[in-house]
């Protein structure tokens, strides 16, 4: 049995523990009864209920308060936000699933990256999880990988518990611990972490190497998307780049420079898949209007977009 397998059949099986201790403390501090969850600091809103039948913890994502910061709405299929998404996520799914898969090397895991902090990763990660997730045949696997500064869970609402750190750096921890399911069907969540000195390495790992392998060969029907550093800030995001099948590179509209994009873009040689999409440009709506959309593409072997 596959690691994966192992751990999600654990996950099945972990009762969740009603009494989860709250300290008041800042520090993460692991709960021994129930390793899923750490810390819990004294203003963490707990926001996760219990599914009866499964015994399993579910986060509620709050969708009015995503709506609010500029998330798309899953429950919404008109708006201008939601078609633009379509847009994006179309050839992505389409080389994972489709005709466009064949040949590419783990096309099912999307690393999410760009030039320069604040382009829009995270909102563009989180927006084609929920996106992808919505259509209900998809199952998507949203991993914060930018684990020296993640904001997934912040963004989301999750409160701190581990991630993909303590999953790397500690045999004890399995893949089912740090899963997160929520209330959206389809999606699941791994949270960061802790930050960690040696987190470099840690995604240098052979650990790192043979989950994202597992991933890709164990669960081909589902999206496995990585949100990531910056690229031309940290080396993080180039050790990711060669563990993932295809790039979305945002492009953060009439701010990043074109050689900075290229620079990026030959640091991404290693991946037969790179799409940029053009984030934050002020669309014919007056100015007002945040957009997003595949500007242009860059593309390596067969299969340039
Ligand atoms: N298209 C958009 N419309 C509205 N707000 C956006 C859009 N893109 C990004 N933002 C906002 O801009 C800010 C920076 O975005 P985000 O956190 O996704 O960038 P990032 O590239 O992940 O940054 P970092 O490198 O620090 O992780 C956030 O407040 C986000 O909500
Ligand atoms: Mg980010």
């Amino acid at each position: 049995m596959s690691i994966i397998e192992s751990a999600l059949n654990k996950a099945n099986k972990v009762e969740h523990d009603s009494n989860v201790h709250l300290n008041t403390q800042s520090e993460l501090k692991v709960n021994s009864d129930n390793p899923r969850l750490i810390y819990n600091n004294s203003d963490c809103k707990i926001n996760s209920i219990i599914d009866q039948q499964t015994n399993k913890e579910i986060v509620e994502i709050d969708f009015t308060r995503l709506t609010s910061l500029g998330f798309v709405d899953p429950n919404d299929s008109n708006t201008q936000a939601i078609e633009e998404y379509r847009n994006i996520k179309r050839p992505i799914v389409n080389n994972a699933f489709g005709k466009g898969s064949v040949g590419i090397n783990r096309a099912n895991l999307i690393l999410i990256t760009s030039s320069l902090p604040g382009e829009g990763k995270t909102f563009t990660a989180i927006n084609l999880a929920l996106s992808i997730a919505n259509e209900r045949d998809k199952k998507v696997l949203l991993i914060d990988a930018d684990v020296a500064r993640p904001s997934i869970s912040k963004v989301l609402g999750i409160e701190p518990r581990l991630g993909l750190i303590e999953y790397l750096d500690n045999e004890g921890i399995l893949f089912s611990d740090i899963l997160v399911d929520t209330n959206i069907a389809g999606l699941r969540i791994v949270p960061a972490g802790k930050t960690h000195k040696h987190s470099t390495e840690l995604l240098s790992s052979n650990k790192m190497a043979l989950l994202v392998e597992e991933l890709s060969s164990r669960y081909p029907d589902r999206i496995i998307i990585f949100d990531s550093p910056p690229l031309l800030a940290a080396t993080q995001g180039e050790i990711l780049a060669k563990l993932v099948g295809q790039i979305v590179l945002v492009v953060e509209a009439e701010k990043t420079l074109q050689s900075m994009v290229m620079e990026s873009v030959n640091k991404l040689s290693t991946c037969d898949v790179v799409l940029a999409v053009f984030n934050k440009s002020k669309g014919n709506t007056g100015g007002a209007f945040y957009g997003y959309g595949y500007g242009y593409g860059y593309g390596y072997g067969n299969y340039a977009n």
